[in-house]
């Protein structure tokens, strides 16, 4: 027998709940709402160094790409940074942030020449100043950042500025250990301007969250009971990948039982097969 996908069975368009950031899906969280006002104010105000801090899981990642997609390419300069590994050294850091800013490293002699870099990048920040350009720089997976040579590279960015005003914004995104880290080395710390925490969504948004996923992903009959909502709050406590993870696992137990509906037996019974030691 030819197995049936889940866009067949529930005749949708796009699997809804996959654990990817796609912004297309991005939900108005009141946390998420919060945090991305708190960081579009810094930025506006060229506040320097901000911290965001939030479980894994939680949606820092997609509030990033959120933040590149909202902020006008005609009044900001947005750079993303992944950090990949904890070892990078630190003038990697600022080569990166260089290149996202637009500078033509390809064009130096010695394009690993820490001086040329910062000399070309505080030129190009002070380029997109006179532009009235807003530069920003998210580095997600932050928490990866963990020696001297790396917050030291941080710390002299931070330390850009023209008459008084700092000259690029920097978002520090990482889980909670980014904050430990950034203890290790007090004067970083100290430039913290403000330290912004992504909660999780609260048990009166789960339903909404999943509408909204749901009809995004083009589906036009309602597949979830509506007693299933409070069970995968209980199971997630509100963190979108593993509402995700659950709300799939579902729709992929509901097909094998050939039902037509989500509803809390199934929702128990994934959790408690998929990630009942998560949390
Ligand atoms: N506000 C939101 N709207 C829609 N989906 C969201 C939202 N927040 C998180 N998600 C979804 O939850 C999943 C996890 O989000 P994300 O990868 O951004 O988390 P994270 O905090 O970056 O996790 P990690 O610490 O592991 O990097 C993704 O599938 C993402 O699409
Ligand atoms: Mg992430």
């Amino acid at each position: 027998m030819e197995e049936l996908s889940l866009e067949k069975y529930f005749n949708i368009k796009d699997i809804p709940f996959k654990t990817t950031v796609d912004e297309k899906y991005y939900f108005q969280s009141i946390q998420h709402t919060s945090a991305f006002n708190k960081i579009k104010y810094l930025i506006d105000r060229m506040g320097g160094l901000s911290v965001l801090i939030g479980g894994a899981g939680m949606g820092k990642s997609m509030l990033a790409r959120k933040l590149i997609m909202d902020l006008n390419p005609d009044n900001y300069e947005v750079g993303l940074l992944i950090v990949i590994h904890t070892g990078i050294p630190g003038i990697w850091i600022t080569r990166q942030i260089a290149k996202l800013m637009g500078v033509d490293i390809g064009s130096f002699s010695n394009p690993d020449d820490p001086i040329l870099i910062v000399t070309e990048l505080y030129k190009k920040l002070m380029e997109l100043n006179g532009q009235g350009k807003k530069p920003v720089i998210l580095i997600d997976e932050a928490n990866m950042l963990t020696n001297k040579d790396q917050m030291e590279e941080l710390r002299g960015l931070t330390n850009l500025e023209v008459s008084g005003q700092k000259l690029i914004n920097i978002v520090l995104l990482g889980i909670p250990e980014l904050e430990d880290n950034l203890k290790l080395d007090p004067p970083l710390a100290q430039r913290v301007t403000v330290k912004i925490t992504l909660g999780p969504l609260q048990k009166s948004e789960i339903k909404t969250y999943i509408q909204h996923r749901l009809s995004i992903s083009g589906a036009t009959i309602d597949f979830f009971d509506d007693n299933v909502y409070d069970k995968i709050y209980e199971k997630t406590k509100g963190i979108p990948r593993l509402i995700n993870t659950l709300c799939y696992n579902s729709m992929v137990a509901c097909v094998d039982l050939g039902s037509t509906k989500i509803n809390s037996d199934i929702v128990e019974a994934v959790a408690k097969s998929s990630f009942s030691n998560l949390l």
